[in-house]
């Protein structure tokens, strides 16, 4: 069966990491701005790791300067999570490509975003935005987003989550934003348990109390942690083509997405910057039929998890369900 056509649910997609090359060349091209470095033979985005795949992901979004740039991204992503029989999404926006985390500056960024998305919607495809600090930018700047967020939390930004090198520092140094962007309203996941051993899950979960962890799939490594993390409703947003790609997975039979399931975790499956990583919402699906063998009523229970750990609110999934 050719799982493209199934609708979908997706809770971890990286705004810029999810540009198609070719949209970055043009833009590249028209603002003169040489980034033949970061593509390959074939056109693709070219790097070595991932330190240096967070190089080319920021030299990438460069030349994504006017609110007019991010609109037009917009578009094409929806375009292209739509071929994938997406309905639902929730992206990672970040100030700080928007403006430089500056409160005004994001609100016009963010009005071009909604604008586009609002056309996404009339197409059958519901967008929603998550607010995202970059860890390896510092707590202080993530102060700033922290402010942008509770600015504009809404109908559109109903998230606040945490990206970047998730080595450097701990997860308590954010717990200021996460406060702040907590008693504005916004709903909370942080990527822990990527790079990063189940220490850093905890205290993800301890000191940043979030809903959802991004990845997560080191938890795997401690027993007791997996149960508290199934006893706590806590839902993983796995990215299993992502690990596999990035080696933080050895490879897809040896990922922990099916044990983390059996061990009654709600898990959720995204493509996390599907271009960068070579995947698709469809690849994934057929990975997990390969690997698991995963089939029609796991792939709509994974999806029914995903709409219910989702930031919209209630009329939105009973639309979208
Ligand atoms: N992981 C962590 N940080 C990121 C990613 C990712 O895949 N993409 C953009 N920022
Ligand atoms: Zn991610």
């Amino acid at each position: 069966m050719s799982w493209q056509s199934l609708p979908k649910v997706e809770l971890h997609l990286h705004f810029e990491g999810a540009a198609p090359p070719s949209f970055i060349r043009g833009l590249a091209k028209e603002k003169n701005v040489d980034l033949s470095k970061i593509f390959d033979e074939n056109g693709g985005y070219r790097y070595e790791n991932f330190d240096h795949f967070l190089e080319v992901y920021e030299a990438a979004t460069s030349v994504l300067q006017t609110p007019e740039d991010f609109a037009l991204l917009c578009d094409a992503v929806l375009e292209q999570s739509r071929e994938q029989g997406v309905v639902y999404t929730e992206t990672f926006l970040s100030p700080e490509f928007c403006g430089g985390a500056d409160v005004a500056a994001w609100k016009e960024y963010l009005h071009a975003i909604e604008e586009a998305a609002a056309r996404g919607e009339a197409q059958g495809i519901t967008l929603k935005g998550c607010v995202t600090a970059i860890r390896h930018f510092g707590p202080d700047r993530a102060k700033k987003t922290a402010a942008c967020a509770a600015e504009t939390v809404g109908d559109f930004i109903t998230g606040f989550g945490l990206a970047g090198a998730e080595m450097m520092g701990r997860p308590g140094d954010f717990a200021y934003s996460f406060d702040m962007a907590r008693e504005a309203g916004l709903r909370l996941t942080a990527h822990a348990g990527e790079w990063g051993g189940p220490d850093m899950v905890a205290d993800t979960i301890r000191d940043l109390k979030v809903e959802r962890i991004g990845h997560g799939i080191n938890a795997i490594k401690d027993a007791s942690l997996v149960k508290q993390i199934a006893e706590q409703g806590i839902t993983l947003e796995v990215c299993p083509g992502s690990n596999v790609f990035l080696n933080a997975v050895e490879s897809w039979d040896k990922h922990p997405i099916q044990r983390l399931r059996d061990a009654g975790v709600n898990v959720t499956v995204s493509t996390d910057d599907p271009p960068f990583f070579h995947t698709t919402m469809t690849e994934e699906y057929n990975m997990l039929e390969k690997t698991f063998g995963w089939g029609e009523d796991d792939f709509r229970e994974v999806n029914r998890v995903a709409l219910n750990a989702a930031f919209c609110d209630s009329a939105t999934k009973e639309r979208i369900a």
